[in-house]
């Protein structure tokens, strides 16, 4: 188990950046699978695209939800052409996607309501070669959290209920290699968890 010295943004963004590197590092000129462009979209000043910062992959191709984001990352990514934005939802299942080496989640999912948990991660099961690895990073609460189906936006913020998720996550993913806790915010119980699974 690993906690954050600091539980601030920059630790989170250089912890996915550092994360997704060593992932990719297993595989020899990876495809990889990104859920959303909020980092490459540069929107926070501490954002720091994996792009720009991770080499050694084939292509990076993203699903992001947000028009704007999208337009947004596009300018930030000029003159890099071994990536591909995807306008979607990953509670919908892309079907022509498949074959990724890396799935990579990074707080992605605690922005879906936990009713598409299970769509979710059958959704990053049907991306993924067989020998392949899905990283996630994600915040929970030991306790369900409340907010219902209808009240869905794509800037939620989700605290999934540890036990709920990792149920889910079993179904399609058999061994999870590694777990981690990374950030314990002790007073509202809080957890930022970090999950690397392989395909059943
Ligand atoms: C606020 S960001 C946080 C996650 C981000 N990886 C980070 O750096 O912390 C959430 C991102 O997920 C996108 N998003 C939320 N729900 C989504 C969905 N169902 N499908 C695709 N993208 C979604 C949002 O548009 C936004 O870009």
């Amino acid at each position: 188990m690993s906690l954050f010295k600091k539980k601030d943004y920059r630790s989170v963004y250089n912890y996915y950046v550092t994360e997704s590197k060593r992932i990719i590092e297993k595989y020899d000129k990876p495809m990889v699978l990104k859920m959303d462009c909020y980092n490459e979209a540069e929107i926070h000043p501490l954002n720091k695209s994996l792009i720009k910062n991770v080499k050694g992959f084939k292509k990076l191709v993203m699903i992001e939800y947000d028009e704007e984001f999208i337009k947004q990352a596009h300018e930030n990514l000029k003159g890099y052409d071994n990536y591909e934005i995807i306008k979607g939802d990953i509670r919908v299942k892309q079907e022509d996607l498949k074959d990724f080496d890396v799935i990579l989640d990074l707080s992605t999912i605690d922005h879906v309501e936990q009713e598409s948990l299970e769509t979710v991660f059958d959704n990053y099961a049907s991306y993924m070669k067989s020998d392949g690895l899905l990283l996630i990073v994600a915040w929970v609460k030991m306790k369900p959290d409340d907010k219902k189906i209808n009240d869905w936006r794509s800037t939620n913020q989700y605290y999934h209920d540890y036990y709920f998720f990792k149920e889910k996550l079993l179904k399609n993913f058999l061994n999870i290699e590694e777990e981690e806790l990374i950030i314990y915010e002790r007073d509202n119980n809080k957890r930022l968890y970090k999950f690397l699974c392989k395909k059943c």
